[in-house]
C-alpha cells in the first residue's frame, strides 16, 4: 500500500498492509483475527509528524474514527468530544462555529484530533494540555478500552506517554507506563473554559492587534490572525511536503544561556518560570546559515529555518527520501552543536 499520500512530508514509502479503523469494533475484530492479532502494529493519524525512512513492516492502522459533539458542561467549562480521525483544523473551526472558543490559537495545525495529544501540539501560547479533559484509547495488546486524564497522559513540551516505550527514558527518569505502539486513541475530550479569555502575548499576534487597533480581539479574529501568520511562515503540506517544526526549542540553564549570548549576542531566548531559558531553534539554525540549503531533495524552508521540506512534488517519485531528510537533520545538529554547544532534538517521530 503506498504511503506517499498518507504522510505530510510526502515521502515515498509503502506499508505491507493497512487497515482502516473507523470504530473500536474494527480494532477488536482485528485483534480477534489470528492472522493479525500478534503482528506488530503502527498507528497512523494524519501522518503530519512522522519521517518515513523506509517501508513500514508493521500493520498500519489508519485511524478514521469520526464524530464531533458537545458532551457536557460544568461551571468552568464546556466539554467537547471529537473522534480521533477528525481533521484537527476543521474541528477547531467547528468549535468556533458552535460559539465555543478556546482552541483558536491552535488553528491550522496539520493532522488529526487523535494525533494532537501524542505530541501535545501547541502554538501562540496555548498547548493541547491546557484544553484537554480526557481521552479514550484501546490497548492493542489486550483489546481493552481505557480512559486517561491529563495527568495520566504525562504531557510535556511536544511530549506525552504516547511517545515513550514502556522502558523508555523520560526527562531523566523512567516512565513506567509508556504507551508507544501500544495504544490507539479513539476519542479526545476538550474542556473549553468559561468565561473565554483571549490568550495573547505572542509577538506575531500582538502585531496583528496593533494593525487592527484593538486589545480585545474576538476568538474569530484570533483564529483568522493565527491562520494568516501561519500561512505567511509555514509551508502548506498539501503543496510542499513537511512535518512542521523539525526540532524542539531547547531549554538551557542560565549559565548555558550566558555562554551562548557570549557566542552570539543576537540569540533569541525566552525566560521560563522555573528560571531556565528557552532558545529559538529556528534562530540557531538560521544563524548557522542553513536557511534555504538542501541535501538532495530535502531542504530547509526559506521562510522558517525550523521547518524541513521535501523539494519534490507531493505525488511524484522525485521527492526526498527519509534518509535525505535525516542526513540534513544530522548535518544541522552537528553545525548547531559545534557553534553553540546545543544538541537539537528532532520533534517528529522517525519511523
Ligand atoms: N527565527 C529566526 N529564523 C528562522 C526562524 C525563526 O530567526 O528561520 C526566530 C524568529 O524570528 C523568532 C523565533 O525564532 O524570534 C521564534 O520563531 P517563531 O515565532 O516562528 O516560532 P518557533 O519557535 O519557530 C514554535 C513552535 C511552532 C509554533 C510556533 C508559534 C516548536 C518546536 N515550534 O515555533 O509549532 O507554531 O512556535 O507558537 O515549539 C510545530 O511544533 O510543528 C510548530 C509549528
Amino acid at each position: 500500500v503506498p504511503l506517499q499520500g498518507l504522510n505530510s512530508f510526502h515521502i515515498v514509502a509503502r506499508a505491507q498492509a493497512l487497515a482502516h479503523i473507523t470504530s473500536e469494533a474494527d480494532v477488536k475484530s482485528l485483534l480477534a483475527d489470528p492472522a493479525w492479532a500478534s503482528e506488530p502494529k503502527f498507528v497512523l493519524g494524519g501522518g503530519s509528524n512522522i519521517v518515513l525512512t523506509g517501508d513500514v513492516k508493521p500493520l498500519v492502522l489508519k485511524v478514521e474514527v469520526l464524530g464531533r459533539q458537545v458532551v457536557g458542561e460544568t461551571a468552568k467549562a464546556v466539554i467537547v468530544e471529537a473522534g480521533a480521525g477528525e481533521d484537527w483544523h476543521a474541528f477547531v473551526a467547528w468549535t468556533l462555529a458552535q460559539g465555543l472558543p478556546g482552541l483558536e490559537n491552535m488553528a491550522l495545525i496539520p493532522g488529526t484530533v487523535g494525533a494532537a495529544p501524542v505530541q501535545n501540539i501547541g502554538a501562540y501560547g496555548v498547548e493541547l494540555q491546557d484544553r484537554f479533559e480526557s481521552l479514550d484509547a484501546i490497548d492493542l495488546q489486550t483489546g481493552e478500552t481505557f480512559t486517561l486524564n491529563a495527568g495520566q497522559c504525562a504531557f510535556g513540551y511536544r511530549d506525552s506517554v504516547f511517545k515513550h516505550s514502556s522502558s523508555g527514558k523520560q526527562d531523566g527518569g523512567y516512565s513506567p507506563i509508556g504507551l508507544k505502539d501500544r495504544a490507539l486513541i479513539l476519542r479526545v475530550r476538550f474542556a473549553l473554559p468559561k468565561p473565554w479569555k483571549p490568550v495573547l502575548g505572542y509577538a506575531d499576534i500582538d502585531k496583528k492587534m496593533a494593525e487592527h487597533c484593538t486589545d480585545q480581539p474576538t476568538a474569530q479574529q484570533l483564529f483568522d490572525w493565527v491562520c494568516e501568520v501561519r500561512h505567511a511562515k509555514l509551508p502548506d503540506p498539501a503543496v510542499i511536503g513537511n512535518a512542521g517544526s523539525f526540532f524542539k526549542n531547547p531549554t538551557v540553564s542560565p549559565e548555558q544561556c550566558t555562554d551562548i549570548i557570549g557566542r552570539d549576542p543576537k540569540v533569541v531566548y525566552y525566560p521560563l518560570p522555573d528560571g531556565s531559558f528557552k532558545l529559538a531553534a529556528g534562530w540557531l539554525i538560521d544563524a548557522c546559515g542553513w536557511r534555504g540549503k538542501s541535501v538532495g531533495m530535502a531542504g530547509v524552508y526559506e521562510k522558517q529555518a525550523l521547518v524541513l521540506v521535501n523539494r519534490g512534488s507531493v505525488d511524484g517519485p522525485d521527492g526526498a527520501t527519509g534518509g535525505e531528510v535525516m542526513t540534513l537533520a544530522k548535518a544541522i545538529q552537528t553545525s548547531v552543536y559545534e557553534r553553540f554547544g546545543i544538541l537539537l532534538e528532532p520533534e517528529p517521530v522517525v519511523v
